[in-house]
């Protein structure tokens, strides 16, 4: 689970709002772990999952539109850790997540929820803070 926290703001309502529905999406994932009630959630995982990375390409798209309006100096190099990511996610061999193999799911929740806060904390309050210095 990722909670928001008042230190993931990046001063941008936009962008904010997104990283709120990004990490709700995120979390609908772990919810969908945990219910015991629930025992076909392969499907429902792959549907989020799904969810996760068109929203997150809508989501960068957002944010590379704000930085070239502003000109943003760390365009070049804040686009190429979108397009990592990206990559990372279209990566994800899908036939693996099943039951049996917990521990790789975990591994992609623990890869996209760290990545996440990394980059929120970092990149994308630079940018903000930025973008408010500037307009
Ligand atoms: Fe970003």
């Amino acid at each position: 689970m990722v909670k928001w926290r008042d230190s993931f703001s990046v001063g941008i309502a936009e962008v904010d709002r997104e990283h709120m529905e990004l990490i709700n999406i995120f979390n609908e994932i772990h919810q969908l772990k945990q219910d015991r009630l629930r025992l076909d959630k392969f499907d429902g995982i792959i549907e989020i999952l799904g969810r996760l990375s068109d929203y997150t390409v809508r989501h960068f798209e957002t944010e590379e539109t704000i930085m070239q309006r502003y000109n943003y100096p760390e365009y070049a190099q804040h686009k190429k850790e979108h397009e990592d990511f990206m990559a990372q996610v279209n990566n994800i061999d899908v036939s693996q997540i099943d039951f049996e193999q917990d521990s790789y799911l975990r591994g992609i929740m623990d890869y996209v929820g760290n990545w996440l806060c990394d980059h929120i904390l970092d990149s994308d309050r630079r940018m903000g803070d930025y973008v408010c210095a500037v307009k």
